[in-house]
């Protein structure tokens, strides 16, 4: 090991990977629905892969409208003859019970998580799966108190909720999608993405071990036709999306003139503002975290990084040096810090949008890290400085480890810059002075803005976008509302 005390260094790490031997992963897996795994009606299946090497690790239903149909006729029965008349308490009870199962199997899920989307197994162990057994038991806790939680008004539940997920964070926006659901006293058909649904098949397999009741839950898989399926479905009362704006879009057409209730998450471009009286050092980890672990597929991203200016050529270097020492690899390995691309067309939508960044006249920087050779689907962090508003890295939402660098002078020009966007899922502010969060904060046009920090996340922390990011929030008080009619 080269042991030079110098930032730049490149530290030569052992290899340290999770041990999978306890992992058990079925050949195939069919649909949940009422209860039990059923075999899609059409017979079609396709496959799940390892985005590390590109290999297959399953063979996965494909639902059609028919097995749409049997969901939601599953869950309506389960809503009208069981679930809409059990006591809060009871439902309070089957929500703490998955809770508690999440966090006995959680370094089950853990790996499964990082062997089917490619995030690395420190994010999946440290972040995905505690915070998604977090959700269930926060949720838990509020099933017999939504009259505290809404005095003087008379809840009732909205009745089948069709919910449709994305692959960067599997199992968690599957909790952040059922624990309120459930809690308010809904029943549900979930889709996963077609690309992880590992994890919402393993959960499957724990609710049947929570005993919860046939049909509460059921979980389709497929891809954007068994999507559209469950959101043109006439008995669905409510859909809550998340995923690309275009499919955003796509929904609220399908469901207007319906009395659909929905809820839409989507995309993000992401402000990260450094002042230059901000802790440098610390804001370029903030910088490092919001765009290059979990190989930036993430909605709330920092992918906009502006810094002022009398501080921009000390950030960058440092920034660069940084980005010198991330490791790009196996993401079952400990010292990883970015895994894999979800996907081949994730890969190509990202190195698409470098050639872009370079066409347009960017400054472009990758560090020098090796790849894995083990097939798979791999990209440097990459960094474009000296970009504009105009340039499409800057105005896209390209879910990649690319960052794109601005420079300004004055509060004005900064906010105004990081407010002219499609997009206000979230921002970051980096000062020293509590009065400039403030004054910052109160201008940005953005669901969530972190303060010396970025991606921290809390169940019982609102989180919902503005503009093209969509509507509705999740998580914490607010985000029972989308599930529940209020008198
Ligand atoms: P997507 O929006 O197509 O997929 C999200 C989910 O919607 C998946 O479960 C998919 O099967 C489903 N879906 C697709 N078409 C549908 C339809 N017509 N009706 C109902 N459901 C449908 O996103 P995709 O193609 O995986 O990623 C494309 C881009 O979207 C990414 O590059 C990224 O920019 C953005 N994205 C944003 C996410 C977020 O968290 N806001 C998550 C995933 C992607
Ligand atoms: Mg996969």
């Amino acid at each position: 090991m080269k042991s030079k005390l110098n930032f730049n260094t490149n530290w030569e790490y052992a290899e340290a990977p999770e041990n999978r031997d306890h992992i058990q992963l079925n050949k195939q897996y069919d649909l949940f629905i009422n209860g039990q795994f059923v075999a899609p009606t059409k017979g079609k299946y396709f496959n799940t892969l390892n985005p590390a090497t590109g290999k297959k690790l399953a063979s996965i239903a494909e639902g059609t409208a028919e097995d749409v149909e049997k969901a939601v006729q599953a869950a309506r029965h389960a809503y009208d003859k069981y679930w809409s008349k059990l006591s809060a308490k009871d439902r309070g009870k089957y929500i703490y019970r998955i809770a508690r199962l999440i966090q006995e199997r959680a370094r089950e899920f853990a790996v499964i998580e990082s062997l089917d989307g490619g995030k690395p197994i420190r994010e999946s162990k440290a972040v995905d799966i505690p915070l998604s057994a977090a959700h269930f038991f926060y949720y838990a806790g509020w099933a017999d108190k939504l009259d505290y939680a809404f005095p003087n008004r008379r809840s009732s539940p909205v009745g089948v909720a069709g919910q449709i997920i994305p692959w960067n964070f599997p199992l968690l926006m599957a909790a952040w999608k059922l624990a309120p659901a459930l809690a308010t006293g809904n029943t549900v058909v979930l889709k996963p993405a077609e690309t992880t649904p590992l994890t919402a098949l393993k959960l499957a397999e724990l609710l049947q071990e929570a005993d919860l009741p046939p049909g509460v839950v059921n979980i389709v898989t497929g891809a954007g036709a068994t999507g559209a399926a469950i959101v043109n479905h006439p008995d669905i009362d409510k859909i809550a999306f998340t995923g690309s704006t275009e499919v955003g879009k796509l929904i609220q057409n399908s469901i207007a003139g319906t009395n659909k209730k929905v809820t839409l998450e989507l995309g993000g471009k992401a402000a990260n503002i450094i002042l230059e009286d901000a802790t440098i050092d610390q804001a370029v980890e903030g910088i490092v975290n919001g765009i290059y672990f979990n190989q930036g597929h993430v909605c709330c991203a920092g992918s906009r990084l502006f810094v002022q200016e009398s501080i921009e050529d000390l950030v960058i270097q440092k920034l660069k040096d940084r980005m010198e020492t991330l490791i790009v690899g196996d993401p079952l390995d400990k010292n990883t810090d970015i895994g894999a691309i979800n996907s081949k067309s994730q890969l190509e939508t990202i190195e698409k949008y470098i050639e872009v960044g370079k066409g347009e006249g960017a400054q472009f920087f990758q560090s020098s890290c090796s790849l894995p050779s083990t097939g798979g689907y791999w990209c440097r962090p990459t960094l474009f400085t000296q970009t504009s508003q105009s340039h499409r890295i800057v105005q896209e939402e390209i879910f990649g480890p690319v960052l794109a660098v601005q420079s300004f002078r004055t509060f004005e020009e900064v906010l105004t810059k990081a407010n002219n966007t499609f997009y206000g899922l979230s921002a970051g502010v980096w000062t020293d002075k509590g009065s400039k969060i403030f004054k910052m904060t109160n201008k940005l046009r953005a669901g969530v803005v972190w303060a010396n920090t970025y991606n921290k996340f809390d169940p019982t922390s609102p989180f919902g976008g503005y503009k093209e990011s969509g509507f509705g929030r999740e998580g914490g008080l607010h985000g029972l509302l989308p599930y529940l009619n209020l008198n």
